[in-house]
């Protein structure tokens, strides 16, 4: 049997979960989705029309199929989480059972169990103002959308997760080494995912048999870090300094993904592994 994957973070065709979802589906896997409730709507309906249709072809021609979008919001855990003011919005309104609990109890519901969950999601609201003057809510909430998140995902879907399994999230270099403009927490956010992927790696791996990895990317041009307001200054320092002077395409982290992800990485926890051109590995800018 096909391996089946729930990749939680994708909206639109630019991102890394997107091109994750790819590389797991040329490879065989069976490819389920969890799009951020206020994105549903345009993402669901974009799928439909067939906007993203170029982007869905596969390397050997095929179209990539998503069996099933489920809404998601990651920063609640359950019903009771949710205060009243989300309940009534009408994008929240329109859509049910959209807590990391419920949609893992959906996910158990439709299919029973997963082998691949992949974090791709990363919210700051104040992202863009330097540490120094960040609030405590845009701080905590940081942590709430970037780390806990996948604490509470990994949490949610472990028991429906067959042994063997793999989890992986997406970081950032911002979180050892100062990259000024990823403000807002987001770099606390980021050290946090890390350090949780080790202590997650230890408890699922002996309880579950289940490996916790993640991948610290390079910069690319999604939504997310369009957002953030440098993107296109962190390619063009990405390019002129790294010892692989190339763009990085989403396929090449969608391709390491889906290598951490198979029994070829199965030696492979608790690991933040890079794929950054090598810009990890440079002292100084030449
Ligand atoms: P993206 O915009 O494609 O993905 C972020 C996704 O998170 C969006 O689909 C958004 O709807 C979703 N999201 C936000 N809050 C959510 C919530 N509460 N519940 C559920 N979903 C929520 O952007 P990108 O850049 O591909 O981001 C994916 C991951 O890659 C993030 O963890 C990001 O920090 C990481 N990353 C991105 C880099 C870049 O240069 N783009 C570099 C290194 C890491």
């Amino acid at each position: 049997r096909g391996k089946r994957a729930f990749i939680a973070g994708i909206a639109d065709d630019n991102g890394y979960g997107w091109a994750i979802a790819k590389s797991l589906a040329a490879a065989g896997a069976e490819i389920l989705i969890g799009t951020w409730v206020p994105a549903l709507n345009i993402f669901e309906s974009s799928l439909r029309r067939g906007k993203f249709d170029e982007s869905r072809v596969l390397p050997d021609g095929s179209l990539m199929e998503i069996t099933k979008v489920y809404p998601l919001d990651a920063v609640f855990d359950s019903p009771e989480d949710v205060p009243e003011d989300v309940k009534a919005n009408k994008r929240y309104a329109g859509s049910s059972k959209w807590t990391v609990k419920e949609v893992a109890e959906s996910v158990k519901e439709d299919f029973g169990t997963i082998d691949i969950l992949v974090h791709s999601l990363a919210n700051g609201p104040e992202v863009t103002k330097p540490l120094l003057e960040t609030s405590r809510y845009g701080y905590l909430a940081a942590i709430s959308a970037s780390s806990y998140s996948f604490v509470s995902l990994l949490k949610h879907f472990v028991p429906i997760m067959n042994p063997g399994g793999a989890s992986i999230s997406l970081t950032y270099i911002a979180s050892e080494r100062i990259i000024p403009g990823y403000g807002g927490g987001m770099s606390s956010a980021k050290s946090a995912l890390e350090s949780d992927t080790r202590v997650l790696a230890f408890e699922a791996g002996r309880k579950h048999k289940i490996r916790v990895n993640t991948i610290s990317a390079g910069p690319l041009r999604s939504r997310a870090a369009k957002a953030i307001g440098f993107i296109d200054m962190m390619i063009d320092y990405s390019t002129e300094n790294a010892p692989l002077q190339k763009e990085l395409s989403a396929e090449e982290v969608g391709n390491a993904a889906a290598f951490l992800a198979s029994p070829l990485a199965s030696a492979i926890t608790g690991a933040v592994v890079y794929v950054d051109n090598g810009l990890n590995a440079m002292g100084v800018g030449v």
